[in-house]
């Protein structure tokens, strides 16, 4: 099995005190602990170099929520992936289903992302996933499947080696239902045979597919022991260092188990 990774996703929580707090409190509890998962902190734009000052010394890497569409110039109010990779931010959230909802991300929208992204070499951590309706009517599996095509699969091999998928189902997030096991590694399972339809076995194997929805210290033992979950995107459960560190623990022991 390989290492798995472990994203926090802070959404739009945390004074600049606390935000500080946390970035040290997480550093603090993970070092030493020779961790083989990866951790990255996405907090919000304005405390990331926070972040990427602590992660120079620390086992973590910093990460975006989002990014522009347009690479520069009048676009009032938005972040390129430029400025992002000139801080040392390294990932960056894209298709969020917030800002799909929100903001009325298409994934034509979410591929301008990527790309910028990437010419930036920073990775996209891009997500995916159902509304409780499309999974009621049994269309879950079309509906992911046009949203990694639509976004991500004009990339060619070398670029899309550095793309990380996250399966959310939209039921799932900021709810506390999570999705079981089973249908976790199912979508995984499916959304890994169309990376290797399109890409091939290496890339399909290689490619970091999270999954994210409710995943807390509780839970997450069993959603990253399922053989095609490569860690998780974390929102409510990353705003606490202990529940976070717990998290990150759980990655860690499916990894040694293995
Ligand atoms: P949640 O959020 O863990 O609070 O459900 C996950 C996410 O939205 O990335």
């Amino acid at each position: 099995m390989k290492p798995k990774m472990v994203i926090g996703n802070w959404k739009m929580n945390k004074s600049f005190e606390e935000a500080d707090d946390l970035i040290i409190a997480i550093g603090e509890q993970i070092a030493g602990l020779k961790l083989e998962t990866g951790v990255v902190l996405c907090p919000p734009f304005i405390y990331l170099e926070l972040a990427t000052d602590q992660a120079e010394e620390a086992d973590f890497s910093t990460g975006a929520q989002n990014c522009s569409e347009y690479k520069n110039g009048a676009v009032t109010g938005e972040i390129s992936a430029e400025m992002l990779a000139k801080l040392g931010v390294e990932f960056c959230i894209v298709g969020h289903s917030e800002r799909r909802k929100f903001f009325c991300e298409s994934n034509q929208t979410i591929a301008k992302k990527a790309d910028l992204l990437l010419e930036n070499q920073l990775v996209p951590v891009v997500c995916c996933g159902e509304v409780i309706d499309e999974r009621k009517a049994n269309r879950h599996f079309e509906v992911v499947e046009k949203q990694i095509k639509e976004s991500l699969f004009h990339l060619s091999k070398e670029d899309f080696e550095s793309v990380v998928i996250a399966y959310e189902p939209v039921w799932a997030i900021g709810t506390g239902e999570t999705a079981t096991p089973e249908q976790a590694e199912e979508m995984h399972a499916f959304i890994r045979q169309l990376i290797e339809k399109k890409y091939g076995t290496e890339i399909a194997y290689s490619t970091y597919i999270l999954y994210g929805g409710s995943c807390n210290a509780q839970n997450a033992l069993e959603l990253f022991s399922q053989p095609n979950v490569d860690g998780g995107l974390i929102g409510g459960a990353s705003l606490k260092a202990n529940d976070f560190v717990a998290i990150i623990e759980a990655a860690e022991t499916t990894v040694k188990e293995n």
